[in-house]
């Protein structure tokens, strides 16, 4: 229930202890007024260093205004407590030049050389009406409430400016993002966020998360890329799957998440033990071999994922899934070569279906109440 501080030399809801819920929001911008742009991100900062006080996302508030105009809040979070909320920005390629090459703001001098849009990888399958976008804003509260009322305001701020593109909701946290927390659970039944990036870790936040000074551009020091990946799961078929072919796959016992071959969720990964039939207790195809950074030239990432049931499919089925939230220093050296290894050779690639795709640009922290986010873009 308590607020989580909005100021810092990183953005909040990166490394914070993952909260149960998300509301996920990407935005085009269609104005053309670089001015009109800059004045939205700073009326954002602000309603966002309110909201995350638990406070009205205006000055004045849902029920204080004149009768006569609209409230500068939406007044469904009246008496909620802040609920542990974070609003977390990142800007994707097309701010900065559209898809004709065209510099829209006077910001492609600043677009960074690793904000590419992903490729495609072996089996995607993806829809570009839920993919992208200009500008992302993760909501992510321990009140479904808080979250949506967060997304809802700044989309509401934004009319005239932005549209809103596409958004997910999402719940259950499958990651724990500090040690502190239990690992949870993903909708296949497996724990998930065990070997993650934790927020006690600096050391290896600096080498793998924060862009650092020099990485370039200058703007994004401090800041982090984002990657996301909506992974529809197909639950029936996973359902039907023997539990022996489920760990198998993922490469961890159901019950403890201890890797094969070992007995506590926290044991290393054994790589190289061999079973009575001679075939190695970690299969070659599992997920957890394929996305270890043994296998990948030490790739790290911060994984801040979410569950999400959307109803179901009209053929009887969940349309469930994960929404995969990654954050890391360089995309070209983490979630790029990861997901090349799993889209080659995973077995879970059977039971998942990647249908959306972003990759965005996450600025440093807010620094006082001058700043805004991405103010040293501009
Ligand atoms: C580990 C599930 C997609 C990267 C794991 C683990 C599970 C899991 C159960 C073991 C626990 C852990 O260490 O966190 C899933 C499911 C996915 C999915 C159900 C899709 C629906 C992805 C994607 C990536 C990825 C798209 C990145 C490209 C990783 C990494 C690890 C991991 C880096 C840790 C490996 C290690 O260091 O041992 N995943 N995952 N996962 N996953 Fe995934």
């Amino acid at each position: 229930t308590d607020a989580v501080a909005f100021t810092g030399a990183n953005q909040a809801g990166i490394v914070t202890p993952a909260q149960d819920r998300l509301h996920f929001v990407a935005f085009d911008v269609i104005t053309k007024d670089r001015e009109r742009l800059i004045k939205l991100l700073r009326d954002w900062t602000a309603a966002a260093a309110r909201m995350t006080a638990g406070r009205d996302a205006g000055t004045i508030g849902a029920v204080n205004g004149i009768p006569e105009a609209p409230p500068d809040d939406t007044g469904e979070a009246i008496g909620l407590p802040p609920s542990g909320l974070t609003i977390t920005v990142g800007f994707g390629p097309t701010l900065f030049r559209d898809a004709a090459g065209k510099d829209r703001f006077g910001l492609a001098a600043h677009l960074p050389q690793a904000l590419e849009p992903l490729p495609k990888f072996t089996g995607d399958t993806i829809d570009d009406t839920i993919s992208g976008g200009d500008i992302a804003i993760q909501a992510c509260a321990n009140d479904p409430q808080v979250a949506v009322h967060a997304i809802r305001n700044l989309a509401r701020i934004g009319m005239g400016a932005v549209s809103v593109r596409w958004s997910q909701l999402g719940f259950g946290r499958t990651s724990s993002t500090t040690t502190g927390q239990a690992t949870p659970r993903n909708l296949f039944g497996f724990k998930d966020g065990t070997r993650n990036l934790k927020a006690e870790e600096t050391d290896l936040l600096r080498e793998h998360l924060w862009v650092q000074a020099g990485d370039g551009p200058d703007w994004l020091t401090g800041g982090s890329y984002l990657v996301t990946r909506k992974i529809r799961m197909l639950i029936e078929t996973w359902d039907r799957s023997p539990l022996a072919e489920q760990e198998m796959i993922i490469g961890r016992t159901k019950g403890t998440g201890a890797p094969m071959g070992m007995t506590g969720e926290f044991d290393e990964v054994d790589f190289d033990s061999v079973g009575a039939d001679g075939q190695p207790l970690l299969a070659t195809t599992s997920h957890v071999r394929l996305a270890h950074p043994h296998t990948n030239n030490n790739a790290r990432m911060l994984r801040r994922g979410y569950n999400y049931v959307d109803g179901s499919d009209g053929l009887g089925r969940l349309n469930a899934g994960l929404f995969f939230i990654a954050y890391q220093r360089d995309p070209r050296k983490a979630f790029i070569p990861v997901q090349r290894s799993l889209a080659a050779n995973d077995e879970m690639n059977e039971y998942v279906r990647h249908v959306s795709t972003g990759i965005f640009a996450c600025p440093p922290g807010i620094t006082g109440t001058d700043d805004f986010w991405g103010s040293a873009l501009f």
